[in-house]
């Protein structure tokens, strides 16, 4: 029977095979595409088998309210949107589990004091239309549609053209919010915990570097006459990893598209993104500006040019302490551990946007995240909903 507090593995199973590739075994669920809007016809499914009250805003994001008591609500949730060839967890298991923690709760007797709503943010991954956090930007009003509608994908499909948006936003009636994620790391692991409480999120910024030459053969062009837009990218690749390595930050260029892209042809045009994670938003702004200053040395040593474009920056944060320490602590087999992240999440933006915010974490035995090899243990994953369903307790009550 639905609703039963054992009925996360069900869950898990029913979205087990959506958008799963056969070769990688990796997930491809990009926002408003089939495999994305099936998991969350799914989600309305389950909240109508519930008796939850769903709402959606004209952008894609959702919410299912179990109503009871007065304003405002507890939400919690996440994502179901996937990296291209992602885990399983990131993103699911959060919802998944919110749902599990509602049964638990009616299971038990629980009355509460506040509406608790399950909530799914879209496109919090940012592989369709870049942007990373896109859905609950949206309905925290933090970027307004005027300026998303013209986001286009890598086919150029505008944003406006796959969604209405331009709603009201889901959050007006929302006094606290927690996210359950998959921890990306093994912070968890290496203290022993199955679950652990976010302090923080690291800094976080995607930067388009556009490098620019001239295309020509590859056999009967002298090297010393080339434009090669090819050599500035290569070079701000290693720069990026070696300047995040001497600071201890990280930085990736994880994406990179080449024109014409043609094995016996110079490249005209070579796009790379850098992805940035730093501890402060200084330790940022250094580890930008340096590689940015570097690539563009290079590119005029070359004959080339580069120009750069912030797509998205995020800024410190710093969630509550006081809520992260009331959910940490008193528990039996003691507090839970109270950890950073370097990842980003819809929760962040929701605490930007003012909305008393927490995390929680499930431990994942590999740390290994935005890969097929995401996983976490089912005993952790149960953990996760009971730690849930206890903090959603502590809130409603
Ligand atoms: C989302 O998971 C991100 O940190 O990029
Ligand atoms: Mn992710
Ligand atoms: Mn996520």
């Amino acid at each position: 029977m639905v609703g039963m507090p054992d009925d996360f593995e069900r869950m898990w199973a029913d979205l087990a095979p959506v958008g799963r590739s056969a070769t990688s075994g990796g997930y491809f669920r990009q926002p408003y595409t089939t495999p994305e809007r099936e998991l969350v016809s799914w989600f309305a499914e389950q909240a109508r088998e519930r008796g939850l009250r769903l709402e959606d805003d004209a952008s894609g994001n959702v919410a299912a309210w179990w109503d009871a008591g007065a304003s405002p609500g507890v939400l919690t949730g996440s994502h179901l949107d996937s990296v291209l060839d992602g885990g399983a967890y990131d993103g699911p298991l959060g919802v998944v589990s919110a749902l599990a923690a509602v049964d638990l709760l009616r299971a038990q007797g629980f009355v509460p004091s506040r509406p608790i709503g399950v909530s799914v943010f879209v496109e919090e991954e940012g592989s369709r239309f870049g942007l990373a956090c896109l859905g609950s930007r949206l309905a925290t009003g933090l970027l307004p549609w005027e300026q998303a509608r013209l986001l286009r994908d890598r086919d150029g499909v505008a944003l406006e053209e796959v969604v209405e948006g331009g709603g009201p936003g889901l959050l007006s009636d929302v006094g606290t919010f927690v996210e359950l994620h998959v921890e990306q790391g093994r912070d968890l692991v290496d203290r022993g915990a199955a679950v652990g409480v976010a302090s923080e999120i690291w800094p976080h910024g995607r930067y388009r570097f556009e490098f620019t030459g001239e295309a020509n053969h590859a056999g009967t062009t002298r090297m010393e006459d080339r434009a090669d837009p090819m050599l500035a990218y290569a070079m701000t690749a290693l720069a990026a990893n070696k300047q995040a390595r001497l600071a201890d930050q990280r930085a990736t260029f994880g994406r990179v598209e080449v024109a014409p892209n043609g094995t016996n042809a110079v490249p005209s045009r070579v796009v790379g993104w850098l992805d940035a994670r730093c501890s402060s938003d200084d330790a940022l702004s250094t580890l930008v500006d340096t590689v940015v200053r570097q690539a563009t040395e290079r590119a005029e040593r070359d004959g080339t040019s580069v120009e750069v474009t912030p797509e998205s920056v995020s800024g410190a944060v710093v969630f509550d302490p006081d809520l992260a320490a009331r959910i940490a602590a008193d528990h039996e087999g003691g507090d839970w551990p109270v950890i950073p992240t370097a990842a980003g999440h819809d929760a962040g933006l929701l605490s930007a946007a003012g909305i008393p915010t927490a995390m929680l974490f499930v431990r994942n035995p590999t740390g290994v995240s935005h890969s097929p090899a995401e996983t976490a243990s089912m005993p952790d994953c149960l953990a996760g909903v009971h730690a849930l369903a206890e903090t959603l307790e502590r809130l409603a009550t």
